[in-house]
């Protein structure tokens, strides 16, 4: 083993092959720029054509959506046990623990093909949003709101949780949102995915760890930081110095860089375009304006771009949505990606077991313990 051969955080090692998308050259899923998924598509069509490869025709569309409407319940048993959960755990410990104890009552835990794994995607899809709304209220001590069937999967997220029906803004925003969210490749939690399909084990096994890999703040726990980072500058006028001590002291500004958009990061362009239409309707400006100072400091002092995060812990907070529903709301989306990964990793499948580079002590002569 040759220290060459060694690439801390696995940066720019190809550690797979994959067919669900592509960030060469702006980011694609299954050949489609994402710029085209958000202005036309819908979050549901995207994740149709993630697990199955193609877009669908009215029909397909139609099918999947039934099986989808179908699935959007979860049983009373679980919500109960969601409410002896102690309320100081964090919604994706819940979240966790949630989706784990969905694969108990799913009919075709066992069952292995890509078919049978489509078919607990559509659950999943269909349930997070359900658990992750459940446990919000239950801990506000409100009324759990039931899927409406009439209304899209957007706007279903948003009216479980604040119990209002989205005005049409809303709904595509979060839906744009959704789409943005729902696959990036060999991510760390779609990478620790594949590494727990690749030992032939379920795809609940792979999800729950994958959320697991999603909560880190380097991860998808960084848009919850992005939003207490900007409550903490307070406003537009303090915002210039507060970066610039932030950058003298070293410090993370949580919402840029990333392991590989080094110039742009696409989805952060689009997302920023309904947070702007956003804040103006419910009088945020001066947040937008805080946002922008950073972000223009930022990227002339360390040429850093905003990732993802950036916009979309404003989005939400525009939405409305409290700060420990962020990063679940990621997992609700990324369980499309996730999934996709799962079906063409046990496709192809071969065991996912790299080196590590020793660094420890030299061959020791065991003395036993009277001896020591
Ligand atoms: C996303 C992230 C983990 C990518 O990390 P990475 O590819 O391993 O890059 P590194 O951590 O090696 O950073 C490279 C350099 O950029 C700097 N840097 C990276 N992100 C930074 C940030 N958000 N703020 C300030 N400096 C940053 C590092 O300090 C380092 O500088 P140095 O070479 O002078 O030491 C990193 O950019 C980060 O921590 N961002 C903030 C958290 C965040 O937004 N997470 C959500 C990710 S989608």
């Amino acid at each position: 083993m040759t220290t060459e051969a060694y690439h801390p955080g696995l940066e720019g090692v190809i550690a797979g092959k994959s067919a669900v998308s592509s960030i060469e050259g702006g980011l694609q899923y299954r050949g489609y720029d994402i710029e085209d998924l958000a202005r036309e598509s819908t979050f549901m069509e995207v994740a149709y054509l993630l697990l199955h490869g193609k877009l669908p025709s009215e029909e397909e569309m139609a099918d999947f959506l039934a099986i989808y409407t179908e699935s959007a319940e979860i049983d009373a048993a679980l919500i109960d046990f969601l409410s002896q959960i102690p309320l100081h755990v964090s919604a994706m410990d819940v979240l966790r623990t949630g989706i784990s104890a969905l694969g108990h009552f799913d009919p075709q835990l066992d069952e292995e093909s890509p078919d049978a794994d489509i078919a607990k995607t559509v659950r999943l899809l269909a349930k997070i949003p359900i658990l992750i709304a459940a446990r919000h209220r239950q801990s506000l001590g409100l009324e759990l709101i039931p899927p409406d069937p009439d209304i899209n999967f957007a706007a279903n997220v948003l009216y479980m949780i604040t119990g209002k029906r989205p005005a049409e803004l809303r709904e595509r925003a979060m839906d744009v949102s959704l789409i943005l969210h729902a696959e990036h490749e060999l991510n760390a939690s779609t990478f620790t995915a594949r590494v727990v399909t690749s030992t032939h084990s379920d795809i609940y096994s792979a999800v729950v760890a994958a959320v697991g890999a999603l909560k880190g703040p380097l991860h998808g726990g960084g848009n919850e930081r992005v939003l207490e980072q900007l409550e903490e500058i307070g406003s537009h006028e303090q915002a210039e110095s507060w970066v610039r001590e932030a950058l003298a002291d070293n410090r993370r500004i949580m919402g840029f860089g990333h392991r590989i958009y080094k110039t742009d990061d696409p989805r952060a362009e689009i997302l920023k375009r309904y947070c702007k239409e956003l804040a103006e309707r419910t009088h945020n400006q001066d947040l937008e304006q805080t946002a922008d100072v950073i972000e223009q400091v930022v990227r002339e002092q360390k040429g850093l771009p905003p990732n993802l995060d950036w916009p979309s812990a404003r989005l939400y907070h525009y939405l409305g949505l409290d700060l420990e529903l962020f990063t679940p709301l990621f997992a609700a989306a990324r369980v499309a990606g996730w999934a996709a990964h799962v079906i063409e990793q046990s496709a192809n499948n071969r065991l996912i077991r790299p080196r590590s580079l020793y660094t420890g002590p030299p061959q020791q002569r065991y003395v036993p313990i009277v001896g020591r």
